[in-house]
């Protein structure tokens, strides 16, 4: 059964919590265990970006259950989860809230499930109509003249909350309310193989690179935790983030993502960005992934071209296409080259087209470590190449959709103008 949900939090539907040691088996364990009839709360509890939301949402899905997610927050009303009257045409309309429902739910199928993120940021009135629920397995609703629904004594409903415990600015569980949930699992940050594994399986980025950004990752989470210098957390989800993006974008953008990814998200003054920065490059973080990256890349390059590109090889296609270049600007001048931001202009795309194809075609071969092809693909279902050639439908894409990088590959990466 479809998942319901009033939160408005995009997450990955498809993604599955995989677990650290044995805590999803232990909960659904103690789901399994715990007698029908009944109400019950487990708390989990734990640093953000741990998974805490996605385990609760995999348990319910493992019941093949219904569940309603409810972000936590001081703006969130009984009415909210309870139910609420709307105008309709001049008429009125009781729309029933997750809670309600989740009893209908769990009625109807045997169980279901309450998932509520962040469960610490509800005011205390509605921790007090979660309570009822919890301990006499009904609700009344309030407006709606004390409407009666009830948990049957043949079906469960779990209500998982998620809070990180410890993070400052919170607000504390009242202790009526927490002392009906069960139990209280930490979630805490995996063991170094197992977020490597974690990292590994969600971003599809190389082993090799999720062990070097967990590494560093971990790096920064102990200096947080020592002198508090860093006061975010480098967290698994960041690590996933980062490490989908480096795999997908071209490694010319490695520095701008290793920048607004980790050091800007985690940094929030110049003292901890520096602080960041500092065992990035301690760890010479940068560089083992481009080595990574570009060991990667010309890998695949290899195997596309069914030839072998050495470092002498992509120098000889640099020098020629140089040459090539030269030729061009000493006979149309350097403002027939680029446009006044710094572009290269489609007419010197096209005169190397219609006078040295074979060169350019090979330079723009250099492409192919960059993803670009892929993403050529991805956009028009085509080959980039023919007859073992890069075509000139592959050449104009790339000048419309991707000419800040074409201009940085040809100013910078392999610099020939
Ligand atoms: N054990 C794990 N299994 C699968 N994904 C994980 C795991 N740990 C972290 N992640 C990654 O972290 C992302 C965020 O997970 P989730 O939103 O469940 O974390 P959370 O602990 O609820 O965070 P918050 O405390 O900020 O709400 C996931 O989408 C996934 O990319
Ligand atoms: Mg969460």
């Amino acid at each position: 059964m479809e998942g319901s949900r009033i939160s408005d939090t995009v997450i990955e539907n498809q993604i599955e919590y995989i677990q650290q040691k044995d805590e999803f088996d232990y909960l659904k364990c103690l789901i399994n265990s715990i007698g029908k009839g009944v109400c019950v709360g487990i708390l989990l509890h734990g640093p953000p970006g741990t998974g805490k939301t996605l385990l609760a949402i995999s348990l319910a899905k493992s019941y093949n259950a219904s569940y309603y997610i409810i972000d936590g927050s001081p703006d969130l009303d009984r009415r909210d989860i309870e139910g609420n009257w709307e105008l309709l045409k001049g008429d009125t309309k009781f729309n029933y809230g997750p809670l309600t429902l989740a009893i209908k739910d769990a009625n109807e199928n045997g169980i279901s499930f309450i998932i509520i993120n962040e469960i610490n940021a509800i005011r205390e009135n509605e921790q007090i109509s979660l309570n009822s629920l919890l301990s006499e397995k009904h609700i009344n609703l309030i407006s709606k003249g004390f409407e009666k629904h009830e948990l049957n004594p043949k079906s469960k409903l779990i209500i998982l909350g998620t809070m990180n415990k410890g993070v400052a600015g919170i607000n504390k569980l009242q202790e009526a309310f927490e002392d009906r949930f069960i139990i209280c699992p930490e979630i805490n940050y995996p063991l170094k193989d197992k977020e490597i594994e974690i990292v590994t399986k969600l971003s599809g980025c190389d082993n090799k690179i999720a062990d070097i950004v967990v590494d560093s990752a971990r790096q920064i989470r102990k200096q947080a935790t020592q002198d508090f210098s860093i006061t975010k957390i480098f967290s698994t989800r960041l690590i996933v983030n980062f490490c989908m993006l480096i795999s997908k974008m071209p490694l010319i953008y490695l520095k701008n993502n290793i920048e607004n990814v980790i050091i800007n998200k985690l940094g929030t003054t110049p003292e901890e960005k520096k602080s960041i920065a500092m065992i990035l490059d301690g760890k010479m973080f940068e560089s083992k992934i481009r080595d990574e990256l570009e060991d990667k890349k010309s890998v695949e390059l290899i195997w596309e071209n069914d030839v072998d590109i050495t470092n002498e090889k992509i120098s000889e296609v640099i020098v020629l296409t140089k040459k090539c270049f030269q030729n061009y600007i000493e006979k149309y001048g350097i403002k027939n080259t680029f446009k006044y931001n710094g572009f290269i202009m489609w007419k010197v795309i096209h005169w190397m087209w219609m006078h040295n194809r074979e060169t350019f075609q090979k330079y723009i071969k250099l492409t192919e470590m960059f993803n670009l092809p892929y993403q050529f693909r991805e956009e028009t279902g085509k080959d980039h190449l023919y007859n073992g050639n890069i075509t000139l439908t592959y050449i104009r894409w790339i000048y419309q959709e991707n000419l800040e990088t074409l201009t940085k590959i040809i100013k910078e990466i392999f610099p020939v103008a």
